[in-house]
């Protein structure tokens, strides 16, 4: 498929030493590549109940926090930005500076290995992902390309829903979380007009704060602390 256009950061300040050393050394273990088979027994060396999707993990602190919580889900994780891969690779080996660099670096001792990364646009991914793979799918934070002319940036389109759903299963959850007032509309308008997908929310709380087992996001910190206050919309995948 022609490459997307993909109009984000593929890269910010100088990545330092270890956080490359991980990237060129460590990566390779837990990443997704054309070779990848989906099959869940394949795809993780630990046996998992579920599959999700985290699309656009930043700086990984949400999937690195979650997987951690619930070693008996694997979770697949995107991320186009090569300093946020580099620090969920920190996360993940606890290696933190150029001392503790060595050949032989693995996952923290108490991680399972339940992780993995496709470090590329998640529209290249779409393709090799069988039909209802994913239990759930999380877009957390997307950036909200408030601007009207910028409109067709935003990650919730109906091409890309289209998508999430097939990959979905039927029952799948769509868990989306932002802080723009611009993009909470955005979501609340494409998805009502989307039949594959029903907003689960009963009372405002349902959407107002996040579900149990939450794990904060930077986004969401940095959104917090600037007086915003984030809502987070749950969707059911139908048939
Ligand atoms: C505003 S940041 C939010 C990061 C994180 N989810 C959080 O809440 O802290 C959005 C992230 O999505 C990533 N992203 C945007 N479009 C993407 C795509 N098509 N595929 C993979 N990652 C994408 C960007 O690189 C960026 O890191």
């Amino acid at each position: 498929m022609n490459a997307p256009k993909f109009f984000g950061r593929r890269k910010g300040r100088t990545i330092r030493k270890a956080k490359s050393f991980l990237l060129e050394n460590f990566l390779q273990k837990v990443k997704i590549t054309d070779e990848t088979v989906f099959e869940e027994d394949k795809l993780f060396d630990t046996p998992v109940k579920e599959v999700h999707l985290e699309i656009g993990f930043g700086d990984g602190a949400h999937l690195a926090g979650l997987s951690a919580l619930k070693k008996d889900v694997g979770f697949v994780g995107v991320e186009v930005f090569q300093n946020g891969i580099a620090h969920l690779l920190t996360l993940m080996t606890g290696v933190k500076d150029a001392e503790h660099i060595s050949e032989a670096v693995t996952l923290l001792a108490e991680r399972s290995d339940n992780v993995r990364i496709y470090d590329d646009d998640v529209r290249l991914l779409f393709p090799s992902v069988p039909d209802g793979f994913f239990d759930k799918v999380y877009l957390l934070f997307p950036d909200p390309w408030p601007k009207k002319r910028h409109a067709d940036r935003r990650f919730i389109n109906p091409d890309n829903l289209k998508h999430l759903a097939r990959i979905l299963k039927t029952g799948g959850i769509l868990q989306i979380a932002t802080d723009h007032p611009i993009y909470k509309r955005h979501v609340l308008r494409t998805m009502h007009e989307c039949t594959n997908f029903i907003w689960t929310a009963k009372t405002s709380d349902d959407w107002r704060y996040p579900p149990k087992d939450w794990v904060e996001t930077k986004y969401q910190r940095k959104a917090l602390r600037e007086g915003r206050r984030p809502v987070f919309f749950e969707y059911k995948k139908l048939v």
